[in-house]
């Protein structure tokens, strides 16, 4: 072929790093039938939908067989009910939005990739660890990456003490994933200063917002001026269950301009000609799942997957292993044992118990010598696996 392909993607990974993982834990369960393998890395949820979004959903799919009530096309930017439901989740919490600025979409890992389109050459800050979407999707287009240290000193939360540049696309994810760091309002306050004093815009993820425990901001847009540097994404796939139903949502506040455009249109446009919408029933599910008894039910989602993650921290407590998270997030971050680094620490515990987790280098290179539980299992499967690493670690 003559045509020029984006020579991008070699500067990305061989494979995104949970196909990566999931390939590896395929040849191990074909070569090894007879063993039993637990799966604690990605985070993929196990728990059923709730009643009241099983309702929703029901009464949306009895709508669509009937002549009068059958939907087609849906809007692109969301049916309003769904956009108005975003927008009273966020009013019960005190936070303002607008309707025109709720964007109901198939993936908060979706949006935050296609984002990157409304930019044209920053600089990005991305922490390391963090999700890999922020980076393989501004290395696909080719953006000059710096990335901001999350270590064991400053508590994996890195904050903007020495940045000197102007017009950077920040991204922050509170509470982090993978190492379930969370921002207090101090912290992000001051990094909302520093976009505003920098020209800069936030891209802040929030789809673990809802295991947050303690005093801490559940939005961006709790901070004064975020609405002047800031886009959130979040999702109900952790919060309520919908990894396998698809639904999230992106904030635009209308006050982000740049250049005499803005981002809010800008969204909307580029929404509107590569994106045809949520289908109704799902998007009827997550106005059921936003709403006051949705979200108290959402609730003992949470509750049942952080007892796990309290099982978890136990074990890690007792054998005296480092970790952190657990506590605001469905993932514990803990060290290697026996120095070993992330993927020789993977192996090991695929090979002799049949434990699969996700190496931490995977998340970044600060991520080594780390490794990722996620407290998404049901409670049978993290107390075997915990009786298994009881015996190994
Ligand atoms: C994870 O395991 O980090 C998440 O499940 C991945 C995702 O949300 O796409």
């Amino acid at each position: 072929m003559k045509i020029q392909l984006n020579e991008n993607y070699k500067q990305l990974q061989e494979s995104y790093l949970f196909a990566g993982i999931a390939k590896k834990v395929s040849a191990y369960s074909q070569a090894h039938p007879d063993k039993k393998i637990i799966r604690l890395g990605i985070g993929d949820v196990t728990l059923p939908l709730t009643p009241t979004v099983i309702q929703a959903l029901q009464k949306a799919v009895g709508e669509m067989a009937v002549q009068e009530t059958f939907r087609g096309y849906p809007p692109e930017a969301g049916f309003d009910f769904a956009r108005q439901a975003v927008v009273d989740y966020y009013g019960r919490r005190g936070t303002k939005l607008d309707l025109c600025e709720v964007f109901v979409s198939d993936g908060a890992k979706s949006d935050c990739a296609n984002l990157t389109e409304l930019f044209g050459d920053n600089p990005v800050l991305i922490p390391d660890p963090v999700y890999p979407v922020y980076l393989d999707s501004n290395l696909m287009c080719g953006r000059k990456v710096t990335f901001l240290q999350a270590t064991q000193e400053n508590g994996f939360l890195p904050m903007p003490e020495g940045l000197t540049g102007e017009g950077y696309l920040i991204y922050l994810c509170s509470p982090n994933n993978p190492t379930g760091a969370v921002y207090n309002k101090e912290q992000l306050t001051q990094w909302v200063d520093f976009a505003r004093r920098s020209g800069s815009l936030i891209l802040f993820d929030a789809a673990y917002e809802a295991f947050i425990h303690g005093d801490y901001p559940h939005s961006i847009y709790e901070i004064e001026g975020a609405r002047e540097c800031a886009i959130e994404i979040c999702s109900l796939s952790k919060t309520a269950g919908f990894t396998g139903t698809r639904c999230s949502w992106t904030v635009v506040p209308v006050e982000l301009t740049a250049g005499g455009m803005s981002l809010r249109d800008m969204w909307e446009r580029r929404q509107a000609t590569k994106f045809n919408g949520v289908p109704y029933i799902v998007q009827r599910a997550a106005q059921a799942a936003l709403s006051p008894q949705g979200i108290r039910e959402c609730q003992g989602l949470v509750d049942y997957y952080m007892e796990n993650a309290r099982s978890i921290s136990a074990l890690l407590d007792k054998k005296g292993i480092f970790y952190t998270g657990g506590q605001s997030s469905p993932y514990i971050w803990m060290r290697c044992t026996g120095n070993m680094d992330a993927w020789t620490f993977f192996d090991y515990l695929l090979e002799n118990v049949q434990v699969v987790g996700t190496p931490g280098s995977g998340f970044g290179a600060c991520g080594e010598g780390f490794f990722r539980l996620t407290s998404f299992g049901s409670h049978e499967a993290t107390k075997e696996a915990i009786a298994r690493l009881d015996s190994l670690l």
